[in-house]
């Protein structure tokens, strides 16, 4: 029963007569990207092994050799004088591997009780919850630079875009506190998918937990964890959770993208909103005047990618029987790029936005053209009992007679005004003004100042910028 065959040096080789061929060795290979996960592979070992010996399994000197070994194995790991073999599949066999051939016998016991399904589900969910607290993090650091705009240029005006034809006017105060909301939403949303992150599906086992007298409850609690999984069938193939994290780096994704592309139209020539800082700019190897926006183009085309990760892993799910099988494997580099894509975005966009100005007359001006205030005369003829779609039509008409004229509303006498309507007086001019029409819209939510600068200290204290 000693007699070793060719597959003995694999951890599961017992059951085969041949070696891996190494094409399959290569094909099946995740450790080049799985790798990452060692920190949180060697935590829930050990707290695995706590619960072991806890439970008689272990004795007391094979745990404390087991915690040690796995000491050392981080550390190796860390100063990179560890060796990943491709040969060991993956980032659980590679440490197993190296724990057996460090301590002998007590290593070799440390898979009672586990597989690597349950081993895997418990090491992704770990890193994705470190993740979430990261991501909440840097989506603050993104806020606080959308705020500190906020607050710098706080009673600018700027035409505010419906269809990208100005519309009203707004203070640029509100147009970034409309970001800040945007990341406000992508944080609860990681708040809520982190509740589901941390259960716990150590001890499912291979798929159907197991005989040996584990309790789950006790590794879960020294991991962190808000409870256990309900069923090991569920949890040991269950990627809901990887899922609900890379839709919110898509979320995140599509919120920075959408800021972007702003910010590449505001830095034209034809807007000229904003300079974007020469150190955050590129040039042309051609055309010496160039300097383009490439952060936010590269941040705009990178949105494509997470998104592509998210539906790449929705196409992975979608047809899977229960439980664990080996598509899983592929979970990881969608889920290890969106990570590192979505970081990556917010840390640059809370950089660039530190390093932006706007050009403050020249968003003024744009509101001087484009019959602006028009709804707020439509509004004035409804306080004078005019109902709103009668005071649209003669606003409209309005608007006609100036293009006529080649003039703005404001620039109308009042006779002309009177002959448009006869209920307009001399107030009108205050309603017919940008200023006068921003700080009108003081309902919930609206750009008028004294709502802006609520929303702005309020956006202040929520932060801690106060
Ligand atoms: N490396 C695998 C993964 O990433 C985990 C191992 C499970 N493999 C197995 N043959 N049961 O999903």
């Amino acid at each position: 029963m000693t007699k070793q065959n060719k597959g003995s040096e694999k951890l599961w080789g017992g059951r085969f007569e041949e070696a891996t061929a190494s094409s399959v060795e290569e094909f099946t290979a995740s450790i080049h990207y799985d790798s990452r996960l060692y920190k949180y592979d060697i935590a829930g070992s050990k707290a695995h092994a706590a619960m072991l010996a806890e439970q008689g399994i272990l004795n007391n000197e094979e745990l404390s050799d087991i915690i040690a070994g796995l000491s050392s194995i981080e550390k190796e790991i860390e100063s990179g004088t560890f060796e990943f073999k491709r040969e060991l599949e993956d980032i659980h066999m590679n440490i197993e591997k190296a724990l057996v051939d460090k301590i002998g016998p007590a290593g070799a016991k440390l898979h009672s009780a586990r597989s690597r399904n349950d081993q895997i589900a418990l090491d992704l969910k770990l890193y994705l919850r470190d993740q979430c607290d990261r991501f909440t993090e840097l989506i603050d650091d993104t806020q606080r630079s959308c705020v500190t705009l906020a607050r710098q240029y706080l009673g600018n005006i700027m035409p505010g875009y419906t269809h990208m034809q100005r519309a009203q006017p707004v203070l640029i105060s509100h147009h970034m506190l409309a970001y800040f909301e945007m990341f406000q939403r992508d944080k609860e949303r990681i708040a809520d998918c982190r509740k589901r992150i941390n259960i716990s599906p150590l001890g499912s086992a291979a798929l159907a937990g197991t005989g040996l007298p584990i309790k789950r409850e006790t590794v879960a609690d020294s991991l962190g964890f808000d409870g256990v999984t309900a069923n090991s069938m569920d949890s040991s193939g269950d990627r809901d959770f990887a899922i609900e994290f890379v839709n919110c780096c898509a979320m995140i994704q599509l919120h920075l993208s959408r800021i972007s592309e702003e910010l590449v139209l505001w830095s034209s020539q034809e807007f000229s909103f904003v300079n974007i800082a020469d150190k955050f700019c590129t040039g042309s190897s051609i055309m010496p005047q160039k300097k383009n926006p490439d952060i936010p183009e590269l941040i705009r085309g990178k949105s494509g990618r997470v998104i592509g990760s998210l539906m790449s892993l929705f196409t992975l799910m979608k047809g899977l029987p229960l439980t664990y099988n080996r598509d899983l494997q592929e979970d990881k580099e969608p889920v290890f790029d969106a990570v590192d894509t979505a970081s990556a975005s917010l840390a640059i966009m809370a950089e660039l936005l530190g390093n932006m100005q706007f050009d403050t007359e020249r968003m003024r001006e744009a509101t001087q053209t484009g019959f602006i205030t028009a709804t707020d005369l439509a509004d004035y003829l409804v306080l004078k009992d005019v109902p709103f779609r009668d005071a649209h039509g003669i606003v409209g008409r309005a608007v006609v007679y100036c293009l006529s004229k080649e003039c703005e509303l404001e620039d109308l006498k009042l006779e002309e005004l009177q002959q448009i309507s006869p209920v307009i007086e001399e107030d009108v001019y205050d309603v017919l003004s940008v200023e006068g029409s921003v700080n009108s819209r003081v309902s919930t939510g609206g750009t008028g100042i004294s709502r802006v600068e609520e929303a702005v200290r309020k956006a202040e204290n929520q932060l801690g910028m106060l």
